[in-house]
């Protein structure tokens, strides 16, 4: 097993835990709401961005009681994103990491709703003191958060992924919609973990120069799957981008230009990540790992 293998498999396994934890477990109405917040959140995934974090926030010796929190927050926003990009106003996809998605199992005001709670309780859990000690440490990590998840990050880029149906994206505007609507939480869950763990303002620079470049090889690669693979080892429905003819790298460059932009992007990452020398072992394996998925 890689370093970077057995590093996302303890922290994938210390985030389910403490996800269980906060995620809240109820009777009557409000039980409904909180088993679809399980049902979207809970046993499944790969849990890059959580990983990113912990494993970014290793480097300086964070404890891992707090950057593990970092972690669920992102990785609470992530599967928000992911119930709601389901829901048949967007991609309308039946399934989601193998089973059906949140507004199948429930129902669509049910899956809004759960997405809605996941998103408040990211921040609810940043801004416990338990994150960090420092306030202004975690409203940092809030703001960069915020940001990330907002109009200028994830729900900007779901916008643009919308209208792109309808137009002729070039490269700078492909670029720009997939840098948004997945780049973007991939880049917090490095510079968040940057950041609790108390990088300085050059780490988490190189920090955020990496995640970039990793991010947008991650959907290059989403892309790539969803033209390739099948719904079986995908957990997920395929052939869904040329169906609804989404911008994409494949798109403009076709199938090999798509793979040696990933692989170029992939390349570049590592190389910010110099300054740390040994100790960014598992965040270059990282790296690898988006470029070999299958899933
Ligand atoms: C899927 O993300 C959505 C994109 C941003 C491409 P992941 O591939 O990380 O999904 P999970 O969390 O492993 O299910
Ligand atoms: C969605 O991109 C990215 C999000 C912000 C959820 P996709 O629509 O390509 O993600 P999948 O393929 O459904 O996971
Ligand atoms: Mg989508
Ligand atoms: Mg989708
Ligand atoms: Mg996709």
């Amino acid at each position: 097993m890689s370093v970077f293998q057995s590093t996302i498999k303890e922290t994938a396994a210390l985030v389910e835990e403490a996800l269980d934890r906060f995620l809240p477990t109820q009777g009557g109405p409000l039980g409904r709401v909180a088993d679809a917040m399980r049902w979207g959140a809970l046993d499944g995934g790969k849990r890059l961005r959580p990983f990113l974090a912990i494993a970014s926030a290793d480097m300086f010796d964070c404890p891992r009681s707090r950057s593990v929190r970092v972690g669920c927050a992102v990785e609470m926003i992530h599967c928000y994103s992911l119930i709601h990009d389901d829901l048949p106003a967007m991609d309308d996809s039946d399934l989601r990491r193998g089973r059906p998605s949140v507004h199948k199992k429930f129902d669509d005001a049910t899956a809004i709703l759960a997405g809605d709670a996941l998103l408040t309780q990211a921040f609810e859990i940043l801004a416990e003191e338990e994150t960090h000690p420092d306030g202004a440490v975690r409203c940092r990590v809030a703001l960069e958060l915020a940001r990330a998840a907002g109009k200028e990050g994830m729900v900007g880029g779901q916008m643009i992924d919308i209208y792109a149906e309808q137009k002729d994206f070039d490269l700078a505007g492909v670029t720009q919609l997939q840098r948004l609507k997945t780049g973007a939480l991939i880049r917090f869950g490095a510079v968040g973990g940057g950041i609790v763990g108390g990088g300085s303002e050059e780490d988490v620079a190189a920090l955020a120069a990496y995640a970039e470049d990793l991010g947008l090889a991650f959907q290059i690669v989403d892309d790539i799957l969803d033209a390739t693979s099948d719904a079986e080892a995908l957990g997920k429905p395929v052939g869904q981008d040329a169906e609804m003819d989404k911008a994409t790298f494949i798109k403009l460059f076709g199938m090999d230009g798509a793979k040696s932009k990933a692989a170029e992007l992939v390349d570049r990452c590592k190389s910010h990540l110099d300054r740390f020398g040994d100790a960014a072992a598992p965040l270059k394996g990282a790296a690898d790992f988006v470029f070999e998925r299958k899933n």
